[in-house]
């Protein structure tokens, strides 16, 4: 069976073609009964092996009894049999550990029991999207995608708490995987404390930036791909910790390691991060193609962002690459702009107008770009998009000339 002929392309979830293998009598018949009866079972791996022989499964849900290194190992049978097919684990608690397993196997996913129809219907999603991402790779000519090369890292900074750098971000990610292969761009919530991207895009990941910190010896694309998660856009979202206490785990090592890994799996990297000058911030700076300062229309917000950037011209930060995004433009504190650019140097290089609808869009989980693309806010971000893609093409230009403060 080929990897395009699997199962994963059809769009209702029935049993025809699915084998469940598990030990436990009553997780199969949870799960028979799940799909009405219209699955094939398996008590052990080897009657598994005889129920695969002639038969038309290309979906396998292997059972929590296997849901370990070794079930994991024993299984692996299943894969180098039928390269072509998708075997998904379920797993009481899924760990990193196990997830690497499964991903050495050649497996498509480890989800966590109890089984229900949407879990195994984003496995099946999954699947598609890996061997969409395995033939791509494969392919000799990739008519979509662009030349390869490493992918562009946008950090969006600011020195101030709330100025508006995860609206900022998120838009700007979604905006690029609209103009874009949505699945070459990706967010990395690096507000490792209080990161709310996933709040901001409705998501809810199980999986975050810590575990792939646990695993940064063996980190691999295809470990990160299963961490990462999807966006109904088709953009890939690296979670910040669940908790403000997960996030020393994630050592600016660690994460100076994950950035270098998604820029080969990605064109476009947006990182989104605290308000803190710190060292993680600084590394990531270093790291970053280019750099977006969310400046907020009120004096507090300029006299941090007068003192962050100096900072950043005493460690000799070439200047080239920060961009100065002025947002709630049109804000009744309005300040006056020549002033601004004079008194931090740095020209404005996009502006977004303050609009009631970016709280309600984070309250609904939904970017304004995709709420109200026709909105001046909307507009807003896409001047950030085309400043982001005009210093793109520019920096060819300019390549060999760099400027520092
Ligand atoms: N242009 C805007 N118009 C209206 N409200 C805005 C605008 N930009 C941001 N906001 C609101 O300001 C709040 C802070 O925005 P956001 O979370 O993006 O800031 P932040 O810099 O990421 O904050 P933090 O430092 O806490 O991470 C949000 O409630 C958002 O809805
Ligand atoms: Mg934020």
């Amino acid at each position: 069976m080929s990897c395009s002929g699997r199962r994963v392309a059809r769009t209702e979830l029935d049993g025809n073609g699915i084998l469940i293998i598990d030990e436990d009598e009553k997780f199969l018949a949870d799960a028979e009964r799940m799909f009405e009866g219209g699955v094939a079972t398996a008590a052990s791996l080897a009657d598994a092996q005889r129920a695969l022989e002639d038969s038309d499964v290309d979906l396998v849900l292997l059972g929590p009894t296997f849901a370990t290194e070794g079930g994991v190992k024993d299984a692996g049978f299943l894969v180098e049999d039928d390269p072509g097919m998708a075997v998904v684990v379920v797993a009481g608690t899924v760990g990193s550990t196990l997830l690497r397993a499964a991903l050495r196997a050649g497996f498509v996913d480890v989800i966590e029991a109890p089984l229900d129809p949407s879990k195994v219907a984003d496995a099946m999603g999954h699947a598609e999207r890996l061997t969409k991402r395995r033939a791509s790779s494969s392919a000799p000519v990739e008519p979509f995608a662009a030349p390869h090369r490493e992918g562009r890292v946008i950090t969006v900074m600011s020195a101030k708490g709330g100025s508006g750098k995860t609206v900022t971000a998120t838009n700007l990610a979604i905006l690029l995987a609209k103009t874009h292969d949505p699945s070459r761009v990706c967010i990395v919530d690096a507000d490792l404390q209080f990161g709310d991207v996933c709040l901001v895009l409705q998501l809810e990941p199980k999986l975050t930036i810590v575990n792939a910190a646990h695993e940064i010896d063996n980190l691999d694309e295809s470990l990160l791909e299963s961490i990462v998660i999807k966006h109904s856009s088709g953009l890939s979202v690296l979670a910040a910790p669940l908790e403000p206490a997960f996030s020393d785990e994630v050592t600016t090592a660690a994460m100076t390691e994950i950035i270098g890994r998604l820029r080969h799996m990605f064109d476009y990297i947006v990182i989104d991060t605290a308000s803190m000058l710190d060292e993680m911030l600084l590394s990531l700076l270093e790291r970053s193609d280019q750099v977006l300062y969310v400046l907020d229309m009120d004096l507090p917000s300029v006299k941090n962002a007068k003192l962050a950037l100096e900072t950043l011209r005493l460690l000799k930060f070439p200047s080239g690459k920060i961009h100065l995004v002025l947002n709630r433009s049109n804000s009744r504190a309005r300040l006056d702009e020549g002033e601004i650019e004079q008194s931090l140097k740095l020209k404005i290089s996009a502006a977004i107008p303050s609009d009631g609808m970016v709280p309600a869009s984070v309250n609904e989980g939904r970017p304004v770009v995709e709420s109200a693309p026709r909105s001046k806010v909307a507009r807003g971000f896409e001047s950030v998009l085309k400043l982001v893609l005009t210093n793109e093409t520019n920096r060819s230009d300019r390549a060999g000339k760099r400027r520092w403060f």
